[in-house]
C-alpha cells in the first residue's frame, strides 16, 4: 500500500511552458524565455513552492524539457513532479503508458515521478491497470486521475485497490466560473476518503486575473484567447468584485481567485509564467476569506452565466 501524498498549499503548472515562443503558435501566445523561467523557479523555490505539475502533451514534450533544465541545480530532493499519461496520445508500444513515462522521465532529468496522472478518461479499465507496475517499480510514488467523473473515479479507485494501492489525488478544473466537480460531489468525495483534491485553471488561464478584460483582452492568436475573449465583458464583474474585496486584503484579484481555490479545500494548480506570480501566490496562500466573501463572489460568478468547460473535459 503506498502512503499518502502530502499536498502542497500551492502546486505550479507549466502548461504554457510548452508555447513555442512563436506568435499566433501556442495555445497561451506566451513568449516565455529560459532566462525568465529560472528567474521564476529561484524564485518560487525560494518561497517554498517546489511541487510542479506538468504533462507530456504540453507542447509535445516542450514544457517537460524545460521544466528539466530549469530544475536541474536543484537537488532532486528539493521538489516534486507531477506529470501525466494522456491517453489519446499513446504510442504502439506494448505498454503505452510505460512508454509515455520513460519520455517524461527523460525530459525531465529524472529517474522518479511524485505523482503520476492519468490525463482523462478515456478509457478507465484499459488503462488504470498500466499504472501498477508503475508504482510497483518505483518510477511513480503516488497515482493521480485528471477529469474523472465520481464513477471514473471509483472504477479506477477499484481497480488500483484490488492491487493494493489507490487514487492518490484529484486534478480537475475548478474556478469561481466552474463549479462542477463541486456539484458532482467530487470535492466532498475527496474530503471524505482524505485524497487531495488539484484544482486546475483556477485563473481561468488569465481570464480571471483581473489584467484582462473587454479593453485589454488575451493575446490575438493564441487558442485561449478564442476562448475567453468573447466572455470578458460577462466576466467583468466577477473581476471587478475580486478586486474590491482584494483591496481589503492587500491583494490583487488574481490573489483572490487563488485564495477561494485554497478556502474550498482545493490545492490550486497555478499556471505562473513571470515571476512576479510567485510574490502573489505568497500573499495568496496567507488570505482567509470570510464565510460572506465566499458567498459574495460565488453568486457573481454564478450570476456571469459563462460557461468554461475546457473541449477536452465531459460534462461530469
Ligand atoms: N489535467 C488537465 O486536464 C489540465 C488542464 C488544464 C491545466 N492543467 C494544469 O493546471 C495548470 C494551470 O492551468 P492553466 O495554466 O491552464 O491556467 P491558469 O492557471 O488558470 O492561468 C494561467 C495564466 O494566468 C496568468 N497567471 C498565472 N499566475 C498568475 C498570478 N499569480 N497572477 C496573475 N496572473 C497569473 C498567466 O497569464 P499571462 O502569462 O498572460 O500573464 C498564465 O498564463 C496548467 O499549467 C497545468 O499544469 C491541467
Amino acid at each position: 500500500m503506498s502512503d499518502k501524498i502530502s499536498p502542497p498549499a500551492v502546486a505550479l503548472g507549466t502548461w504554457a511552458w510548452g508555447d513555442s515562443g512563436e506568435a499566433g503558435d501556442g495555445y497561451f501566445g506566451s513568449s516565455l524565455t529560459l532566462d525568465g523561467l529560472e528567474e521564476l523557479v529561484t524564485k518560487a523555490h525560494a518561497c517554498g513552492f517546489t511541487f510542479w505539475d506538468t504533462a507530456r502533451v504540453y507542447g509535445m514534450g516542450r514544457a517537460e524539457t524545460r521544466l528539466g533544465q530549469v530544475l536541474k541545480r536543484f537537488p532532486r530532493g528539493d521538489y516534486q513532479l507531477s506529470t501525466k499519461f494522456t491517453p489519446q496520445a499513446a504510442g504502439r508500444d506494448d505498454d503505452p503508458v510505460a512508454e509515455m513515462l520513460e519520455q517524461s522521465l527523460a525530459s525531465l532529468n529524472t529517474d522518479i515521478i511524485d505523482l503520476y496522472w492519468i490525463h482523462n478518461p478515456a478509457d478507465v479499465m484499459r488503462w488504470t491497470p498500466h499504472l501498477i507496475p508503475l508504482l510497483k517499480s518505483g518510477k511513480v510514488k503516488h497515482v493521480g486521475v485528471s477529469n474523472h467523473s465520481l464513477d471514473d473515479l471509483k472504477r479506477a479507485d477499484q481497480i488500483l485497490g484490488e492491487a493494493g494501492f489507490r487514487v492518490g489525488a484529484i486534478q480537475n478544473h475548478y474556478s469561481l466560473l466552474y463549479r462542477n466537480p463541486e456539484h458532482a460531489g467530487i470535492l466532498a468525495h475527496s474530503r471524505t476518503l482524505g485524497i487531495p483534491f488539484f484544482a486546475y485553471m483556477v485563473l481561468e488561464q488569465g481570464a480571471l486575473t483581473g489584467r484582462y478584460g473587454p479593453a485589454n483582452p488575451l493575446p490575438t492568436g493564441s487558442r485561449r484567447a478564442e476562448i475567453y475573449n468573447g466572455m470578458l465583458s460577462r466576466v467583468e464583474a466577477l473581476t471587478d468584485k475580486l478586486t474590491s474585496i482584494g483591496k481589503t486584503h492587500n491583494a490583487v484579484a488574481a490573489e483572490i481567485a487563488v485564495a477561494w481555490a485554497i478556502a474550498k479545500g482545493a490545492v490550486p494548480i497555478i499556471g505562473v509564467t513571470k515571476p512576479q506570480h510567485v510574490g502573489g501566490l505568497v500573499r495568496a496562500r496567507d488570505i482567509a476569506l470570510t464565510g460572506e466573501e465566499i458567498a459574495d463572489l460565488e453568486a457573481v460568478a454564478d450570476a456571469a452565466q459563462v460557461n468554461t468547460r475546457g473541449w477536452w473535459e465531459k460534462e461530469m
